[in-house]
């Protein structure tokens, strides 16, 4: 099969898009389903409330299957780094000797800008494991569980790590950290949409996700929120009155009562306009399948390891090949990677690039296919082949950067 039967529900910009592991594009779908919102809003001004009370809670049965979830554990709500800070503010409640929180060195900035501000209120370590420099870039599951020590209170991980594209073991972490006595959360960034979880069967504590990579929810859609009922008697970390149990929310009560589950996570009125398009985006996945979805992104993968091991020897692709560790991205490691990732764009051919030297390609099953793979490929080896180019071109030239 060289493409899913799903392209023409994309609205793809122009050129051969492989950089839907930082913002997924738009489509039919999503639109629909925002312009039917906003017709809401222009018709029934405030009574479209009615509609839209509660549209957040109906999403949560496609959510659960994205990440193996009862619906009750899952909520789209906030974004990752606001999730994150609710979760500790809720879990993190650091007794005794039990304190540190560990988490990977390379972890996405933004977590570790949360985390360490947690830890540091507590007076408390956040360990990192690995480095953070440019070798190695895979993490060894066994690093991770030598540092799960009798003083660890929790571990956070990446599902896939957001450089190499290397998928983790969760269902051994989540041993070793309840082992340890340790909660773990997780980071789906980069693995929800793109292969199937099963966060409840593994056991894993709680987890965050943005919804404007794979999922195509669109730029600031409401990311999302998983917590395993086995804390779903706690109060929420960051309680506010969209937490509230929905059927006395607007008793307007003084004090709070929270919804079911993961829903009394939720702090504020939801950014309705912004959910549509995850609204309309999830649809695609209900209809096709996150397994689907998973097994051509394999084969996508596959091609694009193979053929840079064939046709570019000079650059090294770090993404593992082992199918089971590999998520949804391929990053190569080359020491012009930024100005490559420019001059690709010159190309039509949209990768990106982190920093010092990591070239990421997402061939996405939903919408890309084996051309637009072994287009991405040729205009690397032209560009390889004539540096003087691309290198002059680069100098000093931005890159339009997203996450
Ligand atoms: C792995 C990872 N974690 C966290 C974030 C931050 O997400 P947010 O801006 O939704 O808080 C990103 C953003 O791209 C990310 O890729």
């Amino acid at each position: 099969m060289t493409r899913l039967p799903w392209r023409e529900s994309f609205l793809l910009p122009t050129g051969t898009y492989l950089d839907g592991n930082s913002l997924g594009p738009a489509t039919l779908a999503a639109r629909t389903a925002i312009e039917r919102r906003f017709r809401q809003w222009h018709h029934h001004g405030v009574g479209a409330w009615d509609d839209w009370f509660g549209l957040a809670e109906r999403l949560r049965p496609a959510l659960a299957r994205l990440v193996g979830a009862h619906p009750d554990e899952v909520v789209p709500t906030g974004g990752i780094t606001v999730n994150l800070h609710a979760l500790l503010a809720g879990l993190y409640r650091p007794d005794g000797e039990r304190r540190a929180i560990v988490a990977l060195a390379r972890e996405f900035p933004s977590d570790l800008y949360a985390l360490r501000s947690w830890t540091e209120r507590h007076g408390a370590e956040l360990r990192l494991v690995g480095g953070d420099g440019p070798e190695p870039e895979l993490v060894d599951e066994a690093e991770i569980e030598a540092v799960l020590g009798a003083d660890v209170a929790a571990l956070w991980v990446p599902a896939v790590t957001y450089r190499a594209g290397q998928r983790l073991d969760l269902a051994r972490l989540t041993r070793a950290a309840h082992a340890a006595g340790a909660w773990i959360g997780v980071d789906a960034a980069h693995s929800i949409g793109a292969l199937p979880h099963a966060f409840h069967d593994d056991g894993v504590d709680a987890a965050v996700w943005c919804s404007y990579k794979y999922l195509n929810g669109g730029p600031g859609a409401p990311g999302g929120l998983y917590l395993h009922r086995r804390h779903h008697a706690r109060d929420p970390g960051l309680p506010g009155w969209w937490g509230h149990d929905k059927g006395t929310q607007f008793e307007m009560r003084p004090t709070f009562a929270p919804a079911e589950g993961a829903a009394a996570w939720q702090i504020g009125t939801p950014p309705i306009l912004a959910l549509a398009g995850l609204e309309g985006a999830l649809a695609i996945f209900e209809e096709v399948g996150i397994d689907a979805v998973r097994e051509r992104s394999l084969e996508l993968t596959a091609r694009l390891l193979e053929a840079v091991t064939e046709r570019l020897p000079e650059v090294e692709a770090i993404t593992p090949r082992d199918p089971v560790r590999r998520g949804g991205h391929v990053a190569l490691r080359h020491d012009s990677a930024r100005a490559l990732s420019q001059a690709l764009r010159a190309e039509g051919v949209i990768p990106d690039h982190r920093p010092p030297d990591l070239l990421r390609l997402a061939p996405v099953a939903l919408y890309n296919d084996d051309a637009d793979v072994d287009r991405a490929v040729d205009a690397l080896r032209t560009l390889l082949d004539d540096p003087g180019r691309w290198r002059l071109g680069a100098a000093g030239g931005a890159e339009p950067s997203v996450p």
